[in-house]
């Protein structure tokens, strides 16, 4: 079935009260549920959903109904004729133990947990499941006292006791009224660490985050950043904790990376779990976002919640530009911007411009698991931002305080959201609709016409959005600009006589524009989209040397990162033509040269030059073509990868050795140590790349030496690349040392697989009987298939025995965990970007899975979208 947006009813009846009650049993667990219930709208029977749950008695106002009474249909429990108001209660069984799909309540290392977004309450108890229906919630539990010592639910604990045969039991409370995807309920054998926080309002806050004891020594780290994400949204938006208590629970089975239930956020171990030795800056990092990220829910999610699903991006977009903003301002918000364009780019692109590519507010949905995506989390996150670099930062606070005004305790929608910002500041936004209705990553091209007489520099605007096609409505765009002199100096603005300042937000809103710059000097650059004001493609007709002359002065961090990484993906551009006319890439001097200078300032400012001297991914690169060639731009990459390397040995061990010296201290997670380790990793990398002997002992002495995992796992990465001895050396010894550790061997499984190596389809296949790998665990599965998957050269096997492979793993997911599979088949979307031969090939698999009786929902839209939009 698909669900259309324009289909939207506001629910017949209201949920104003339930109670549920938890008979907890891993096969046979009993739910008792008991609703308060209201009509809303005359003549319609009560219809509630229900997934893979034995119903086993219904009562209404106290009365048992017979069999004829009520009916199950197509995955509904109706019931004909209810009054204007009634209690109803249902109870019924489900099996936690046999649940794989990871939705509603299921089992992780034998302790109970639950996750419902976005419909997996559902599959806990029939109930009107959508995210419109707001109760509160009271919630009693009960179970074996020796196996699940800790009960856990949202809000406030009531009340809690033994009982009878080794039982005992756990009530809570939610005063605040939820939609059902924020139900939670955790029960198992746990340990927690406690701190607490006082809110500007003086409410103390107990905070707790739970995990299996053995994991007990690594959570300080999540609980920091959760301190620092609670001042930090009372600083930023003001906005304050709403109850006494706040409750994180760490599980190794998890679907996706985390989850905001109200009071009980459940995650995945991965976004708590951290020691030095066992996680890397970019853990540590992911960390303190994700625990940001389901904290800020609180108000945007959860306070405020979404209409319906296609309303999707309310949430998480600007959940997603609130946790952006948040670790800008802890780490260092020039490189945290370039992270995320980075992401976006690699990511979101690609997704907007295939077959899955839907607007942040999607119009339709088979499965609504499949549209938590790039598009409605980080493109969501970019429209929210263009509010912001429209309005200001003052004025976007403003739009958020009449947001939360107008709309606390509500259901509602992105247009309510627009109309908050735009009342707020007494402008019209309505333009901005533009962004949520159509797909595709829109394309600006700038043609530049200098007139030295006048000096006039006309900038001609032209905007398009390929995926839509001619009929596209013009979209909002601002453009950041600024302007440097021939020798990098920067030069005020000047349109229509008036003096803009150095810097200025022109706002680009139809098919074509000319901007006219006035007062401009023979020889000046325009410096555009700095800080990536946009999510677009942008073309331009400056040269190299423009470009080079932007990398060196312009003073965004962003755009100085943009310009380099431009002539780098130029440059490789021309080496995957030459090599695919059989010819040696020749390297652009300018380009050299600007490395070079890089490299001189390098150790000034190492995190950014970290990402500035990191090339442009394999995937990035074949978003630049229309037939993505798989061997020449692998080869194209390589080749100027040690190109950098050789050209530039003596500089890359210098700041290797300058670094080494620097880094003789103990690990902390903080942005000078994270900007310096990221850089020496970095030329370690490039060092191996020379091939030489020595640069290879090296890695593997520092790969031995590390007293950190982001150290150690930087040079084991450095060495997978090599066929050396000293491959399978680090790669054992990091096996054993780490055999223990789940999310270490995560790593040791992900390495592999995303490997350059020529054998990484052999040693992926060998890998999936390895005795650590399963196929009930999502960050394993994610770990193995998932980064193959994203692996070009050997997914891509031009043999199609990497398809094969692939398919047939991902109809063994399927099977158990339908979410996972339908996102293991992403890259197989991308079918149509590549040779005839390879399109073929992967179409085969497409058409195979389409076949398979059983196949999931959820991979079922995915193929079958893919086989026929292109
Ligand atoms: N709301 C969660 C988050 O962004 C993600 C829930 C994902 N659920 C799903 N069915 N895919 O933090
Ligand atoms: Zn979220």
């Amino acid at each position: 079935v698909e669900h259309r947006l324009e289909d939207y009813q506001s629910p017949a009846f209201a949920i104003d009260d339930v109670h549920l009650l938890f008979q907890l049993d891993p096969v046979a667990t009993r739910v008792t549920s008991t609703l308060a219930m209201r009509r809303q709208r005359a003549e319609e029977p009560l219809q509630l959903n229900l997934e893979n749950l034995v119903v086993e008695s219904v009562a209404l106002d106290g009365i048992e109904l017979g069999e004829s009474a009520w009916r199950i249909e197509d995955g509904r429990l109706i019931i004909e004729d209810v009054p204007e108001r009634f209690t109803l209660r249902i109870r019924n069984r489900i099996n936690p133990k046999e649940n794989t799909a990871l939705e509603g309540l299921y089992l992780s290392s034998g302790n109970f947990c639950t996750q419902c977004e976005a419909e997996g309450f559902r599959r806990i108890t029939p109930f009107l499941d959508r995210p419109d229906v707001l109760a509160t919630y009271t919630v009693r539990i009960e179970a074996d006292k020796s196996a699940y010592p800790v009960l856990l639910s949202n809000g406030n604990l009531i009340e809690q006791g033994d009982l009878p045969d080794g039982q005992h039991y756990a009530l809570w409370h939610d005063p605040w009224k939820k939609p059902c995807y924020l139900f939670a309920l955790v029960a198992g054998d746990l340990q927690f660490i406690e701190d607490h926080y006082t809110t500007a309002g003086e409410r103390d806050v107990t905070l707790r985050i739970y995990v299996e004891p053995h994991n007990i020594d690594r959570c300080e780290f999540a609980m920091q950043a959760l301190k620092r994400a609670m001042r930090w949204d009372e600083e930023r938006f003001g906005l304050s904790y709403d109850l006494d208590v706040f409750n994180i629970v760490a599980v190794d089975d998890f679907n996706m990376g985390a989850m905001e239930n109200k009071s009980l956020n459940i995650f995945n171990s991965k976004y708590i779990l951290a020691r030095p030795e066992t996680a890397t800056d970019t853990d540590y990092e992911g960390i303190e976002s994700v625990v940001a990220h389901e904290y800020f829910h609180n108000w945007t999610g959860n306070r405020v919640t979404c209409r319906d699903w296609f309303q999707l991006t309310l949430k998480e977009g600007l959940t997603v530009f609130r946790d952006q903003e948040f670790t800008a301002d802890m780490l260092l918000p020039s490189i945290k911007r370039i992270q995320d364009v980075i992401h976006l780019r690699r990511y979101q692109f690609p997704e907007d411009a295939g077959p899955m590519a839907h607007p942040i507010q999607p119009k339709s949905y088979i499965k609504m698991d499949n549209f938590y995506t790039m598009t409605v989390y980080e493109k969501g996150a970019e429209v929210v931002r263009i509010y912001q670099t429209l309005l200001g930062r003052e004025g976007f606070r403003k739009g958020m305080d009449l947001y939360f005004q107008r709309h606390d305790g509500q259901a509602v929608t992105v247009d309510d959201f627009r109309q908050a910002m735009a009342d707020a500041n007494g402008v019209d936004l309505s333009s901005m609709r533009a962004w949520y209705d159509q797909p595709g990553t829109p394309h600006v091209k700038v043609r530049r016409h200098y007139d030295a007489d006048s000096q006039r520099l006309t900038l001609d605007l032209t905007q398009s959005l390929p995926k839509v096609g001619e009929g596209f409505t013009p979209l909002p765009i601002p453009i950041r600009l600024g302007l440097l002199d021939a020798s990098g100096n920067p030069l005020p603005l000047v349109v229509g006589g008036e003096e803009l300042g150095m810097e200025y937000v022109h706002l680009f809103d139809t098919r074509h524009q000319q901007l006219v710059l006035e007062q401009v000097p023979e020889g000046a650059v325009p410096a555009l989209l700095r800080d990536f004001s946009a999510p677009v493609i942008l073309e331009t007709d400056l040269d190299d040397a423009e470009w080079a002359l932007l990398a060196a002065h312009d003073p965004d961090d962003f755009l100085r990162w943009d310009a380099l990484n431009t002539l780098a993906l130029k440059a490789l551009m021309e080496a995957v033509t030459a090599i695919e006319r059989g010819e040696a890439p020749a390297w652009p001097q300018t380009y050299l040269d600007a490395v070079g200078v890089r490299l001189q300032a390098a150790l000034e400012d190492p995190a950014w030059h970290a990402l500035a001297l990191t090339l442009p991914d394999e995937v990035t690169l074949g978003e630049q073509f229309e037939t993505i060639a798989v061997e020449a731009i692998h080869q194209a990459r390589k080749a100027l990868q040690s190109e950098l390397a050789q050209r530039f040995e003596v500089q890359w061990a210098s700041i290797y050795d300058t670094l080494s010296a620097e880094l003789d201290q103990p690990y902390t997670f903080n942005a000078e140590q994270y900007g310096k380790r990221s850089l020496r990793t970095l030329a370690l990398h490039y060092l191996v790349q020379t091939g030489k002997a020595k640069w290879i002992e090296q890695a593997l002495y520092h790969y031995q030496h590390a007293n950190n995992m982001t150290d150690r796992f930087g040079a084991l990465r450095a060495l997978t690349g090599v066929e050396h001895a000293a491959r399978k050396t680090a790669l054992d010894d990091f096996y054993y040392r780490f055999r223990n550790d789940p999310l270490v061997i995560d790593k040791w499984f992900a390495l592999q697989a995303g490997s350059d190596h020529p054998h990484t389809l052999e040693h992926v296949r060998m890998l999936t009987r390895h005795p650590d790998f399963t196929y009930t665990n999502p960050n394993r599965v994610r770990s193995l298939l998932g980064v193959f998957g994203q692996n070009r050269a050997a997914f891509h096997r031009a043999d199609g025995s990497g398809y094969v492979f692939l398919a047939d793993e991902i109809l063994k997911v399927d099977k158990l965990n339908p979410q996972i599979a339908a996102r293991l088949l992403s890259p197989f979307t991308q079918w149509r970007r590549f040779d005839t031969a390879r399109q073929a090939l992967m179409k085969a698999q497409l058409e195979r899975i389409l076949q398979v009786p059983s196949l999931s929902s959820n991979s079922y839209e995915i193929v079958e979208k893919s086989l026929t939009l292109s």
